[in-house]
């Protein structure tokens, strides 16, 4: 969410900073990238299920920690709800 913010994309609202209590981070990981990441968590699991626009593909991006692993990571942003 912070780099996508940082490289001056300002569609991405995340309202709450990255505290896990808006979804407004929402994004689309491509599916390479997506089997890498950590299993979602239980709290990231429940907001996204508050979206209207949740695909097999959805993630908070406030939850997903860059890495090397993860390089070449393409994500959309997911519709406003
Ligand atoms: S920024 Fe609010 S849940 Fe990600």
């Amino acid at each position: 969410m912070e780099t996508i913010r940082d490289a001056g994309i300002d569609e991405l609202m995340a309202i709450c900073g990255g505290c896990l209590s808006c979804a407004t981070c929402h994004v689309y990981v491509d599916p390479v990238s997506l089997a890498k990441l950590p299993p979602i968590s239980v709290d990231e699991d429940d907001l996204l299920d508050s979206s209207e626009h949740r695909t097999a593909q959805s993630r908070l991006s406030c939850q997903i920690i860059l890495s090397e692993e993860l390089d070449g990571l393409a994500a959309s942003i997911a519709p406003e709800d």
